[in-house]
């Protein structure tokens, strides 16, 4: 087994962000007639849908007391503050002031752009005039009803970098995930590259049992399959596996395909929030399948995972990664190249102008 140490490449200063770019703000049937109040990249965020139901996403902090927008409700399209009643609507201004005299205060809440797609709220931090939703990461599965996904939201503790090497190196399914375990994640044949500002991993394991839990779920307990592991990185952390598996000798297209979303925007330096889908073309509305296939996924992910990182990540006591001298396995490959990606883009972030 390989292991070296990484030079220093230049720290991200703790609590920068890459802000020109789509993350994850939540699933789109989550949000109904009731506000929800976030915190994205430590700003407060307020999400609401209008009349017509286009979901808004505006400053979280209201200008007059500071209380939470997002804890109010709407009234008449607008979103109202729980504190004192004044209403603004998805442009960010105040269209109503209950109080005597009524004038309406010039300030104007900061507006995040907002897009819903792929059964998701993608919301840009950044440069509106940048935010094109061209730019979003194609995960049309996720609401193609020749799919059925599975999915879920945790808010989990710990840096979201930590969690994206998680999914980019599946060497640790093995001994983390003992339901899931199979030998193709730690033995199989690894390959890492970049294509553009896309990082790829990925894993192949041809002629061997998979684990108990996944055979069962493709109903192929006992069975030798050929199998296929391919996860996708989009930065800041928006990631998507692509997991296949079919008898030996199977073409790797006609493989049964399990797609999954793992998707990680930070709240603070320290909190995550952690959207996950995993979608079958098969099985379609059996009740007890998908129920068993949750059950499993979150049970891995958020039993299994999160707890590990968040311990990790407490041990790191705020240090910056590299600065930790981390030792480096075959199997990061991917989370090496991701982190010196998102490294780059912050950095030519950085280094251009501030939008007006
Ligand atoms: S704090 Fe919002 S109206 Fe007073
Ligand atoms: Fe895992």
């Amino acid at each position: 087994m390989s292991a070296a140490v990484v030079p220093k490449l230049g720290p991200v200063p703790r609590g920068t962000y890459l802000r020109d770019c789509w993350y994850v703000a939540g699933w789109a049937s989550d949000l109904g007639s009731a506000p929800q109040q976030r915190v994205f990249l430590e700003d407060p965020v307020a999400l609401f849908r209008d009349e017509a139901g286009t979901a808004h996403a505006v400053s979280g902090r209201c200008p007059h007391r500071f209380a939470p927008l997002g804890q109010g409700k709407v009234v008449e399209g607008a979103l109202m503050c729980p504190y004192h009643g004044l209403r603004f609507d998805g442009s960010g201004a105040c269209v109503h002031n209950p109080h005597p005299g009524g004038q309406l205060p010039e300030n104007r809440l900061q507006v995040y752009p907002l897009a819903e797609t792929h059964a998701l709220l993608w919301i840009w931090m950044g440069d509106p005039d940048k935010a094109d939703p061209a730019l979003i990461p194609d995960f049309s599965w996720l609401s193609d009803p020749r799919w059925e996904a599975v999915r879920g939201t945790a808010l989990a503790e710990g840096h979201y970098e930590l969690y994206s090497d998680n999914i980019l190196d599946l060497s640790h399914a093995n001994f983390v995930h003992p339901a899931l375990v199979a030998a193709a994640f730690t033995e199989g044949e690894r390959r890492f590259w970049q294509d553009g500002e896309t990082v790829h991993a990925e894993y192949i394991r041809l002629d061997d049992y998979l684990s108990e839990g996944i055979g069962g779920m493709l109903g192929r307990t006992g069975q030798k399959q050929d199998f296929y592991g391919w996860v996708r990185w989009h930065a800041p952390a928006v990631l998507y596996f692509d997991f296949r598996a079919g008898p030996p000798g199977t073409p790797r297209e006609a493989c049964t395909l399990l797609p999954s979303l793992h998707a990680f925007t930070p709240e603070t330096p320290d909190t995550t929030h952690y959207f996950w889908a995993t979608a079958r073309d098969f099985a379609l509305g059996d009740a007890d399948f998908t129920a068993g296939m949750r059950a499993a996924l979150e049970f891995a992910f958020e039993q299994e995972d999160m707890p590990l990182i968040r311990d990790s990540h407490r041990l790191m006591r705020g240090a910056d990664f590299w600065d930790l001298r981390p030792l480096v396995l075959n199997g990061d490959g991917g989370g090496v190249r991701a982190r010196r990606m998102l490294q780059r883009l912050i950095e030519r972030q950085r280094q251009q102008p501030a939008a007006g």
